[in-house]
C-alpha cells in the first residue's frame, strides 16, 4: 500500500459564528476536513454557505464580529489559534497563504508589480539581498507565465488574467505548504480561466503544496481537485473523491442537486436544472437536516433529527439515507 501523504490542513469539528443584531449567524458548523500534501481539495456550495468564512477562519483573519466557537484548526500540525501574534505573522505566507475572493482588485493600484512582490520578501525574508529578491520575483513571474517586463507595470496596465496570475505568484512566493484559493478565476472569461487552472495544476505538481480550492462552480472543482467537499448551510454534507462525481449515484441529495445544476449544452439549447428553493437563514436553521425543506428524498426523520456522518466507500456523507441500516457505516 502506498504511504499516505502528510496532512497539511486538519480541521476538527470547526464552528464559526458571526455576531449580528438578529442573533448568531452560524456560518460554519462542525466542519471536519483534511487536506494532504500534494493534493487539491475543492470546497463547493451555493453562495452564503460559509466557504469564505471557513477560509478566513483557517487564516485566522476573521472579521471582528466572527469567532471560532468550537473545534481546532491545524496547519502542518500547528494549532493556528495557539500562535502568538508575532508567530502568526511569520506563519502566514510562510506556511499558509490565501488568494482572496476578488483578489485582482486587492493589488495596490499605485504600486508597480515589482514592489508588491518585493514587499512580501522585505517583511518575511529581511536578510535576502535585493538581487536575490529580484531573481526570485522573475522566477515567480515565469512560473505564472508573465513576461519579466511587467515587473515595472502598474495593475491598471495588466489584463484581469494577468493580475490574477500575479496575485497567485505572490501567494506562492514563500512556498507555503498550504494555499487557499477562494474563487480565484470567477471574474475571468472561460478561456483565461482554463489557462490559469492549468497553470495552477502545473505549479502545484512542481511545488507539491496543498490547495484548498473554493468555488461555486461544481464542474470546475470536480475536474481540478482530487477530493471535493460539499458545504451546505455551514455544514460539510459530503466529502468524496472527485472521480466518483461523474454520476449521481451514492451522493448526498444536495450534491446531486449541484450536479444537475451544471448547464447542459444540447444541439439547440442550454438547460439548467436549478435546486428549487433557497438555502436557509443561518440564524434560525430548520430542525433536523438543514437541507430537508429542499430535498426530494425527504422523510420523517430528516425533519426532526440531525443526520450523523456516515462513510460509504471513500465518501463521507451527512444524510439519513446513508445510515448504516440503509447504506453506509458510521464515521
Ligand atoms: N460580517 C458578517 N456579519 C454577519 N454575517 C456575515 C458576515 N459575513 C458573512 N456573513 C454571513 O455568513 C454566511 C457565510 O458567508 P460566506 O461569505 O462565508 O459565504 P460563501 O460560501 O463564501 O459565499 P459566496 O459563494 O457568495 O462567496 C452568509 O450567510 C453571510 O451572510
Ligand atoms: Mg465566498
Amino acid at each position: 500500500m502506498p504511504t499516505p501523504s502528510p496532512v497539511v490542513l486538519e480541521l476538527d469539528n470547526v464552528s464559526v459564528a458571526y455576531e449580528s443584531r438578529a442573533g448568531a449567524v452560524n456560518a460554519v458548523r462542525d466542519v471536519s476536513l483534511k487536506v494532504e500534501k500534494d493534493s487539491i481539495v475543492g470546497l463547493v456550495g451555493e453562495s452564503g454557505c460559509g466557504k469564505s468564512t471557513l477560509a478566513y477562519a483557517i487564516m485566522r483573519l476573521l472579521k471582528a464580529n466572527a469567532h471560532v466557537t468550537q473545534g481546532s484548526i491545524r496547519v502542518n500540525n500547528q494549532d493556528v489559534y495557539a500562535l502568538s501574534a508575532k508567530e502568526l505573522r511569520k506563519f502566514r505566507w510562510n506556511e499558509m497563504s490565501m488568494v482572496f475572493q476578488s483578489a485582482m482588485s486587492a493589488l495596490n493600484p499605485v504600486m508597480m508589480v515589482e514592489d508588491q512582490i518585493f514587499d512580501v520578501f522585505r517583511s518575511h525574508r529581511p536578510n535576502m539581498s535585493r538581487s536575490d529578491v529580484l531573481k526570485r520575483a522573475k522566477e515567480l513571474l515565469s512560473l505564472v507565465r508573465i513576461d519579466h517586463k511587467h515587473l515595472k507595470s502598474y495593475p491598471h496596465e495588466l489584463s484581469g488574467g494577468m493580475k490574477q496570475r500575479i496575485v497567485i505568484a505572490i501567494a506562492i512566493a514563500l512556498e507555503p505548504s498550504l494555499v487557499i484559493m477562494d474563487e480565484p478565476t470567477t471574474a475571468l472569461d472561460v478561456v483565461v480561466q482554463r489557462s490559469i487552472l492549468d497553470q495552477i495544476k502545473e505549479i502545484q505538481r512542481e511545488k507539491h503544496f496543498a490547495i484548498l480550492f473554493i468555488s461555486h462552480d461544481f464542474s470546475l472543482v470536480a475536474e481540478l481537485a482530487s477530493r471535493v467537499a460539499v458545504m451546505y448551510a455551514g455544514r460539510l454534507v459530503e466529502n468524496s473523491p472527485a472521480y466518483g462525481l461523474r454520476n449521481s449515484e451514492g451522493h448526498h441529495p444536495y450534491t446531486q442537486g449541484l450536479m444537475r445544476a451544471i448547464p447542459k449544452l444540447t444541439a439547440d439549447e442550454v438547460t439548467i436544472d436549478g435546486i428549487p428553493g433557497n438555502p436557509p437563514d443561518l440564524i434560525t436553521l430548520p430542525n433536523g437536516c438543514a437541507y430537508h425543506p429542499r430535498c426530494p428524498f425527504v422523510f420523517e426523520l430528516c425533519e426532526t433529527t440531525k443526520p450523523e456522518r456516515y462513510r460509504t466507500g471513500e465518501s463521507e456523507l451527512e444524510c439519513h439515507l446513508f445510515a448504516s441500516e440503509r447504506r453506509g457505516s458510521h464515521v
